[in-house]
């Protein structure tokens, strides 16, 4: 079945400006939308440039915006859309080329809120051992690959670009409800300013656009009742 994929490009170095370019390709309902990318790199036209490493939604690196939602490439259908899709890269980072953009931003915010574990003593056996319980109170949050769909679906990322963005704030609830963890009071210091947690608007774009499905905006609201009411 001929699908076309409308495809924003973009060569900072050669094109004035972006524009959008068709590429008809053969595909299976049930074939992903990757595939659909890599025939056209492979067989139509080598200068199209995304990102993508493990093609099975583990890695992070093929988020892109399809027909204007943020999704992985590899974990996305063509049956999920019609017959003409739009590919574009994400929104609110500056474009490398075509659906390369430049992460950097991204990475500060997440670096920012130290996001690994801050524990002083050695353990006291051979492992920090924890409860189920303790275990389920911040393992939604360890299933994030940190592909950006989140942070760039967030329209307060959109236009302020100092705000640390939901990867940034998951990964910093992922440790602050860590039993082993002692980085909880400077973890949400780091986010009771200016850039953290209060400029999130509850909009819940992040928590749709999600591909591993973690509840974005209810671990954002389990950091704001942290800073409110000193509990976690
Ligand atoms: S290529 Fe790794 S998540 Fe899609």
């Amino acid at each position: 079945m001929d699908y076309t994929f409308r495809i924003k490009r973009y060569d900072p170095d050669v094109d004035v400006k972006p524009y959008f370019k068709e590429y008809v390709v053969d595909l299976e309902p049930n074939d992903r939308v990757l595939d659909g990318l890599n025939r056209i790199k492979w067989d139509q036209d080598g200068t199209l440039t995304y990102r993508r490493s493990c093609a099975h939604g583990v890695c992070g690196s093929d988020a892109m915006r399809i027909n204007g939602r943020n999704y992985l490439a590899c974990k996305t259908l063509m049956k999920e859309f019609g017959k003409k899709i739009t590919i574009e890269p994400l929104i609110g980072f500056k474009v490398i080329k075509d659906m390369v953009v430049d992460m950097d931003p991204f990475f500060d915010g997440y670096k920012s809120v130290k996001p690994y574990l801050i524990a002083s003593d050695p353990p006291a056996g051979e492992e920090r051992r924890q409860t189920p319980e303790q275990v389920a109170r911040y393992e939604d949050a360890t299933k994030c690959i940190l592909c950006a769909a989140c942070t760039t679906s967030c329209p307060i990322t959109w236009t302020n670009e100092s705000f640390v963005g939901p990867a940034a704030i998951v990964n910093a609830a992922r440790f602050i409800y860590d039993s082993r963890d002692e980085g909880a009071l400077d973890r949400l210091r780091i986010l009771n300013t200016q850039s953290g947690v209060w400029r999130c608007r509850t909009v819940f774009n992040c928590t749709d656009a999600c591909p591993r499905h973690i509840k974005i905006t209810e671990a954002i609201e389990d950091v704001k009742r942290a800073l409110l009411f000193n509990r976690f």
